[in-house]
């Protein structure tokens, strides 16, 4: 749809015709008064907590984070909006709520910071700067793309002071040291002369903040991978017709995405639905290729719940229901070494224990079956030996990115010790190319990836995705269950 008068897709119109004889525009006036009264939401309690911690860290310091804004997708549309992880962090905002452009600035106080986010309040109805936004603003117009709460509304619902994103050049004057999490907004890094070191010490901090998740957190991953789950269950039941389409991946890829957006904000990442030799793609998203009996179905997907926590889980699944002999080997192989990755967590095992110990798994049964690398030594664990059939690590932090915390540094993330709140996914695979010659035929074109998220606890792990079957024969007597 576009304008009617054909003008720019993203300034705001200054639209003030009359209607004939009335000495009015068409829009004006005869609009009742729709405030609301909103509920606290339920994680802005733990955001506070979250947006102290930040305060104490550094004190008399003016610190600024960004949600970003959109992006263009192609002309005058935009891709979906969704806001920068650190900045959901701090204020529990919900998916469809998130507006573009806000800002969270935390101003230092004799005795800690104030803490303000600008954003864009409800596009008003009475004339005045922005008057016409509502109906004539294709990007930010209420009559566009829905309603967004007034600023007070927004202070209700995150328990923050709210004022208009306008005011915040002003609110960034003067003379404070300022840290910025840069990248995120371009008005904003403009408007602060960048300070390297301290910005990225900001950015670093952020990331880490978010390693060690609160009930709430759980209780949101919790949900994204009940969805995810849910999503697995649709696409089994799909399978059949998936192998009767040219595509079938693109039925599968848009039968979970389906289940993404009905019970979350959407997906955590582009779905992954690879069939036969394209699961030996590790991000294969091009989903185009057909689905065939007697080949394997790599899916890698998850769910992004509302509070834009996301979920990652990884089956592999014999198209058939049976897997072949040369499959099920392979099968066995990665799900062995994926147990022993996952009976390393523990809180106080180093983060590299469980990769290690899937690793030693998966050398051990290629050694076995003549595989060894050039330069590998019975039984070796090196990762990068074998890295031509594993390709990648076997896990990474999950929470609000699928990749999460990837500004921390070495020594609390990759060098780190798991502790009790920690969410990662264990994900070994093994992966041989179509055209490996040093792979024994039978095995070429396949590949297997299990992925499962958990959450360290007081005393182990608890795995969130064990609605899901991991083992060979459960695998089977669930597809048929379904089919
Ligand atoms: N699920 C995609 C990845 O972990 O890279
Ligand atoms: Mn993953």
């Amino acid at each position: 749809m576009k304008e009617q008068d054909g003008s720019s897709g993203t300034r705001t119109g200054t639209d003030r015709r009359e209607v004939p004889g009335t000495g009015r525009g068409p829009f004006h006036g005869g609009w009742a008064d729709t405030n609301r009264r909103l509920p606290l939401l339920s994680g802005a309690a733990y955001a506070s907590k979250r947006r102290s911690v930040l305060s104490e860290r550094f004190p008399g310091e003016r610190l600024v984070v960004p949600s970003g804004g959109l992006k263009v997708r192609s002309n005058d549309f935009d891709y979906t909006f969704r806001p920068h992880s650190a900045f959901v962090h701090l204020t529990a905002e919900l998916g469809t709520q998130a507006v573009p452009d806000s800002v969270l600035v935390l101003e230092p106080t004799g005795t800690g910071h104030m803490m303000t986010l600008f954003t864009r309040p409800r596009s008003p109805r009475d004339g005045g700067p922005n008057g016409t936004e509502f109906h004539s603003d294709r990007r930010y117009g209420e009559f566009w793309t829905g309603r967004r709460r007034t600023l007070s509304e927004t202070s209700a619902a995150l328990g923050i002071e709210a004022a208009a994103r306008e005011d915040l050049e002003r609110a960034l004057g003067g003379n404070v040291p300022t840290r910025v999490l840069r990248g995120v907004d371009a008005h904003v890094d403009a408007l602060v002369a960048p300070d390297d070191r301290a910005d990225a010490e900001l950015e670093v901090l952020l990331s880490e903040l978010r390693l060690v998740k609160d009930d709430w957190e759980i209780g949101q991953l919790r949900s994204a991978v009940d969805w995810t789950v849910s999503g697995f269950q649709d696409v089994v039941g799909e399978l059949r017709q998936a192998t009767c389409l040219a595509r079938g991946e693109r039925w599968i890829e848009g039968t979970f995405n389906r289940r993404a957006r009905l019970g979350g904000y959407g997906l955590g990442f582009e779905t992954i639905a690879a069939a036969g030799p394209h699961a030996c793609v590790l991000h294969w998203t091009r989903n185009n290729g057909p689905v065939r009996d007697g080949d394997l179905l790599l899916l890698d997907a998850g769910v992004e719940a509302d509070s834009f926590y996301t979920s990652d889980v990884t089956r592999t699944l014999p198209v058939s229901g049976r897997f072949t002999k040369a499959q099920r080997r392979v099968y066995d192989l990665v799900h062995a070494a994926q147990s022993a990755g996952i009976a390393a967590l523990r809180p106080g095992a180093r983060y590299g224990d469980f990769h290690e110990a899937a690793m030693r798994v998966i050398a051990e049964g290629l050694d076995a079956w003549g595989l060894r690398p050039h330069g590998a030594t019975a039984s070796t664990p090196q990762a990068d030996l074998y890295r031509r059939y594993t390709l990648c690590g076997s896990g990474h932090m999950l929470g609000l990115d699928c990749h999460d915390c990837g500004s921390a540094r070495r020594e609390t993330y990759m060098d780190g010790v798991l502790e009790p709140g920690h969410v990662l996914t264990v994900e070994p695979g093994l992966y041989f190319q179509p055209d490996d010659l040093t792979a024994p035929g039978e095995l070429r074109g396949i590949g297997v990836r299990i992925e499962d998220d958990f959450l360290i606890t007081a005393d182990g792990a608890e795995c969130l995705s064990s609605g899901l079957p991991r083992d060979a024969d459960e695998i089977e007597t669930w597809m048929a269950s379904l089919r």
